[in-house]
């Protein structure tokens, strides 16, 4: 198992397969996803891609904090899920939020995944909120430095 930088390109397959399910590959695009500051990430297992996940650099103008990192399009592929997988992912963005001096880490994440995170030490910030045809998500953050 190993975790690498790749394209955003070369996210498209998982992102859509995981959280695109039944859209067109356009919707796999994110704002930001070509810029020089954004980091994308791949986990490989015997060399297929079977994870990604992306680092941009943008504040959350609720957190009072300098030198923020938001974690974008976090997938495992469905069949490769519950395995840790999804955790190996998870630490290999913090140790590379870390050594970017990072304070904080923060997402909007789904509402079925909060409890994912909340297990690597990451919590909710404010109330549930609707993002129109993917769910509902909960801001949640982890400082790095207090
Ligand atoms: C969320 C996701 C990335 C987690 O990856 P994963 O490889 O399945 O997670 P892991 O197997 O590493 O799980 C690690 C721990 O979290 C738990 N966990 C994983 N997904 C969970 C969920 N949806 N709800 C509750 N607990 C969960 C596991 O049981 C495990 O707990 P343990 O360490 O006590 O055994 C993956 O399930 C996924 O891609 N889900 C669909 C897309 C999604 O929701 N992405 C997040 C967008 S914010």
């Amino acid at each position: 198992m190993k975790v690498k930088k790749i394209t955003f390109l070369d996210t498209f397959p998982v992102r859509s397969a995981v959280l695109r399910q039944g859209k067109p590959i356009e919707t796999c695009f994110f704002l930001g996803d070509d810029d020089a500051e954004t980091t994308h990430f791949g986990l490989f297992n015997d060399n297929n891609l079977i994870g990604v996940a992306s680092v941009f650099k943008v504040q959350n103008e609720n957190i009072e904090k300098n030198n923020q990192f938001q974690l974008r399009g976090m997938a495992v592929l469905s069949e490769c899920q519950g395995k840790g997988f999804g955790n190996v992912l998870l630490e290999e963005i913090c140790k590379f939020a870390i050594a970017k001096n990072a304070e904080v880490l923060w997402f909007n994440a789904r509402e079925n995944a909060v409890k994912f995170y909340q297990n690597s030490g990451f919590s909710e910030l404010g109330d549930s909120f609707e993002i129109p045809e993917i769910g509902t998500h909960f801001v949640m953050f982890k400082y790095f430095v207090v």
